[in-house]
């Protein structure tokens, strides 16, 4: 088979890996790509958002499947135009990614399905936002309803915090189109967990369980980012929460979807609060999560390829996973001034060290000229491992990234719970 990959991502640099391992596969291209997916895969040069030559593309190549890593195409409907083309595809609809795309579709469609998620209320007027704010207790949750490349989400702590993130989104309209609406919600306290599951709009395929960790710094200090590290499976997980978040928040989903003609296919990644009251759904999104591939492939024994045509051919009842029963972890090195505006440009050293000591590397932020690897973005590589412990598996990561360079490099120290 020949399998194209799009994106550009630590996320997808751990999907063509897995992919690389099909007995199934000949080929795989992938677009964007960055250096490491250079190295398993045939770079192509077309931008992810540009859905008509992507699949132009495929058509010219006979591509037998495409796998589509970030949001960004599939809120385009790059499924859509691949199925007018009779094109497989791995990924929801347009329609069917709105539960990723618009925060206040997938609020209402929460609130009419039963599915557990915080209080809320939508609001496209600056003065009723307002109002509303001096009836709430802080701090507050207010995001975009559309999609802002993970800068959408503000936590409020007080009156003041809210009111200038109010006027940010609906009078200075800093988030465009995405910004014309927001949701202003109740926040919750408890422990996040990382849900994933792959459906054929039928039925809900449960991978490993995993978590992330956002925020920047240390003791989950400083400012929310994509994902500093991840590690599988979650330690808060027990086969009582498992059947809970299936029965109470991802099934009712799938079946809801269906419900409403927007069946969906592809991934399903939750993000959950356990609270003590129970599993909470904070967001859904309609793409793997990253870091939390990096660390979930690790451990993934079956044939990829399996899961994904499952899911496009509507027979995931078929199919079964097996996962490694050791535990992974994946740490995030990061360029200088990550999240915000960040350097590029720095040669990076010592890899193949590291990579002879770590179990893998995956590249996010990497370019390779005159043969040299050179950081091109905020999250430059993913060093993940596994062991038969979390202190096992974070020592070989943290002993491999002592052999790597980059002018500025910073990552935190204390992935896994392992200090
Ligand atoms: N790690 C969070 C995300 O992928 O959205």
């Amino acid at each position: 088979m020949k399998i194209l990959v799009i994106g550009s991502g630590g996320r997808e640099h751990a999907l063509t890996w897995k992919i690389s391992h099909s007995k199934r596969v000949e080929k795989i291209y992938a677009l964007p790509g960055n250096s490491g997916i250079g190295e398993l895969a045939e770079i192509v040069d077309i931008d992810a958002s540009n859905i008509i030559e992507i699949a132009d593309f495929v058509q010219k190549e006979g591509i037998h499947l495409t796998v589509v890593g970030p949001e960004l195409p599939l809120s385009l409907g790059i499924v859509d135009e691949f199925n007018r083309r009779n094109l497989k595809i791995f990924g929801p609809t347009q329609k069917a990614a709105q539960i990723e795309t618009s925060k206040v579709f997938a609020k209402e469609f929460m609130k009419k399905n039963n599915i557990p998620t915080s209080g809320f209320k939508v609001f496209n007027s600056a003065m009723e936002a307002v109002n509303h704010l001096k009836s709430v207790e802080f701090p507050v949750v207010i995001k975009t309803d559309g999609l802002a490349g993970g800068k959408g989400v503000f936590i409020c702590k007080d009156i003041k915090e809210a009111e200038e993130s109010v006027r940010t989104i609906l009078l200075e309209s800093k988030f465009g189109k995405a910004g014309e609406q927001i949701v202003i919600e109740d926040f919750l306290k408890g422990e996040e967990l990382s849900f994933i599951v792959i459906s054929d709009g039928k039925r809900a395929l449960p991978m490993a369980t995993s978590m992330d960790y956002k925020k920047a710094l240390e003791n989950d200090e400083g400012p929310n980012t994509g994902g500093m590290g991840a590690i599988s499976p979650s330690p808060i997980i027990s086969e009582k929460l498992f059947n809970e978040i299936m029965k109470t928040i991802i099934n009712p989903t799938i079946e809801g979807m269906r419900f409403e003609g927007k069946e969906f296919r592809g991934v399903l990644y939750a993000g959950l609060m356990i609270t003590p009251s129970g599993p909470i759904t904070l967001e859904f999104n309609a793409r793997f999560g990253d870091p939390e591939t990096q660390a979930l492939m690790l451990r993934l024994q079956s044939d990829i390829i399996d899961i994904f045509e499952g899911s496009v051919e509507g027979s995931l009842f078929d199919v079964e996973t097996k996962w490694d029963d050791n535990v992974s972890g994946c740490v995030v090195l990061t360029s200088d001034g990550y999240p915000g505006n960040y350097e590029t440009g720095k040669e990076i050293d010592g890899l193949k060290r590291a990579k002879a000591s770590a179990s893998e590397i995956f590249h996010a932020g990497t370019k390779f000229e005159n043969n040299k690897h050179f950081t091109s973005g905020g999250r430059v590589l993913n060093v993940c491992s596994k062991g038969k412990t979390m202190k096992d598996a974070m020592e070989q990561i943290y002993d491999s990234i002592q052999f790597i360079k980059f002018d500025n490099m910073f990552c935190r120290k204390d992935i896994g719970g392992v200090k």
